[in-house]
């Protein structure tokens, strides 16, 4: 039955000049209003969330399957930048060189083929969707935690997923109603959180450039004043050991901090919107990595010089992990201080949910364009202007596995899919030097097409080595189901295969 359609479609590719031309079609044209520092702040907006929040308590610490890397996290965010830095050269080439919006998807179909472009968008899927459920489920622990410092006592059963709250809080689960036997436990909060973010955006939410700047300022805001008010309470003692576990566990903590850094390819999503992409795309993206490896670095050392590698696993062991509220507590801080840093927090949250969960529905809108996903995930409201069908159907993917699911099982999914993607991506950039050697090329990777894209890929499989082996197997199981949708759907209704046959491109979304 496949046999029946030519293989040569999984390599054939969609042309560059068309896709750039297609940008400047009339009617298609997007305001292109942003410059470096705009580029800058939408970086930081995507990237700053659940990774500080709440994944450097595992990272430090270590869990069942891996050792944790202790003070030396600080050691940590310098590999994942170095990682990160190796990507974001080559994602800088694509996006300088076709600046239409798609990112890594878009490339893929332009220099790898269909195939690979499939693979790409439907690993997305863990970035940005998987990420979202990571960080509404973070959203959730930071939520709790901001209610009680106001007095008010949420149920924990309505903010914890059963996993969860088994393995650290056994007496949730007692407390909890029973129906039939069995413990009402879910995650209330993070599925609320991300129905409300799905109703605003179905309902069509402008991105403009303040409300980002003023949400930037808040997260930037809340950590200078936990670094502030912490810095004194910092015990040069606690780095001492200063690497308890190693280089495995410098690396395990970067695998996990990773998430931390997720959200810089983002930018390259706004590539048809800016002004001189060619020269303010690269500035954004490198730009974007700095400041926020800068203040990773500061975070993680006041951190970890707050509460001890010890003390630090011993607490881990029975309570849900909220960090940077949990070492304030730890060094006897005011209730009113650790709200500040508990609120701000939900506020850091809140913006990267939005900015994630925009940018799925925008990924099945392109994929569903290319007649790989159905029609209906095309669909624009009449009224709103917004891809409705997919940002319903994500908002309930999301909130569903939310109420569910495991903040680091999630976090280790969502790490390997994008290193996944990251590792296509620079793939893409030495195929594409040598298959199209002469396109012009306003930013190259530095130092040749070789050496950085393979360092690139090289070191984010190192980063997946250092993943538990139970998440090779979730990621494994989820590239399987793609393949299956792939050739039973995309394979038979892809309009570069059969562009005759296909439905008409319909219209572009509002937001
Ligand atoms: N980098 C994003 C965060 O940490 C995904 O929440």
């Amino acid at each position: 039955m496949m046999c029946a359609v030519p293989l040569g479609q999984l390599f054939q590719t969609k042309s560059l000049d068309e896709l750039i031309a297609e940008t400047r079609e009339a009617g298609h044209q997007l305001r292109r209003a942003l410059g470096p520092l705009n580029l800058i702040a939408l970086g930081i907006g995507a990237i700053i969330g659940a990774g500080i929040f709440a994944t450097i308590g595992t990272a430090a610490a270590g869990d069942v399957q891996r050792p944790g890397a202790g003070p030396a996290l600080m050691l940590s965010f310098v590999l994942t930048a170095f990682v990160c830095a190796l990507t974001a050269f080559c994602y800088a080439e694509f996006a300088a060189m076709v600046p239409v919006s798609g990112s890594a998807y878009t490339y893929a179909y332009a220099t790898l083929g269909e195939l690979v472009a499939w693979i790409i968008g439907w690993d997305l899927i863990l970035e940005y969707a998987i990420g979202n459920v990571g960080v509404a489920i973070s959203w959730a622990n930071y939520f709790h935690t901001w209610l009680e410092t106001m007095g008010i006592h949420f149920p924990r059963w309505l903010a914890i997923d059963y996993g969860t709250a088994m393995a650290r809080m056994p007496e949730v689960v007692e407390q909890a109603p029973h129906v039939a036997g069995v413990p009402i436990v879910l995650n209330v909060l993070a599925f609320g959180i991300v129905m409300v973010i799905t109703a605003v955006l179905v309902w069509g939410i402008r991105e403009s450039a303040r409300f980002n700047f003023a949400m930037v300022a808040v997260k930037l805001v809340v950590l200078g004043f936990f670094l502030t008010v912490s810095l004194h309470h910092v015990q040069s003692a606690n780095w001492h050991p200063f690497v308890p576990n190693g280089f495995g566990g410098v690396a395990a903590g970067a695998a996990i901090v990773f998430f931390a850094y997720i959200g810089f390819d983002a930018i390259s999503t706004t590539a048809e919107e800016t002004r001189n992409p060619q020269r303010n795309m690269p500035i954004g993206i490198m730009g974007s990595l700095v400041v926020c490896t800068v203040v990773y670095i500061a975070v993680a050392a006041v951190f970890t010089g707050m509460i001890s590698y010890g003390d630090l696993k011993t607490t881990l062991a029975t309570e849900q992990a909220e960090p940077l509220t949990l070492a304030m507590k730890h060094v006897g801080m005011s209730s009113w201080m650790v709200g500040i840093v508990a609120f701000g927090s939900v506020v850091a949250h809140t913006a990267v949910l939005l900015v994630f969960q925009l940018g799925q529905p925008r990924i099945f809108f392109a994929m569903a364009r290319d007649g790989l996903l159905p029609q209906v995930f095309a669909r624009v409201h009449p009224r709103f202007r917004t891809p409705h069908v997919a940002t319903i159907v994500t908002g309930l993917f999301v909130g569903v596995t939310a109420s569910f699911t495991s903040l680091d099982a999630m976090v280790d999914l969502t790490n390997i899919g994008t290193l996944f993607a990251f590792i296509l991506v620079c793939i893409g950039i030495t195929v594409l030097r040598v298959k199209d050697p002469g396109r012009p090329r306003p930013f190259r990777v530095p130092l040749g097409p070789y050496l950085i894209p393979t360092l690139g890929v090289v070191s984010c499989l190192g980063l997946i080595y250092y993943l538990p082996p139970s998440s090779w197997m979730r990621f494994f199981g989820w590239l399987i189901v793609g393949a299956v949708i792939y050739f039973s759907y995309g394979f038979r209704h892809s309009r570069l295969a059969a562009p005759a046959a296909a439905p008409a491109p319909p219209p572009q979304p509002a937001s």
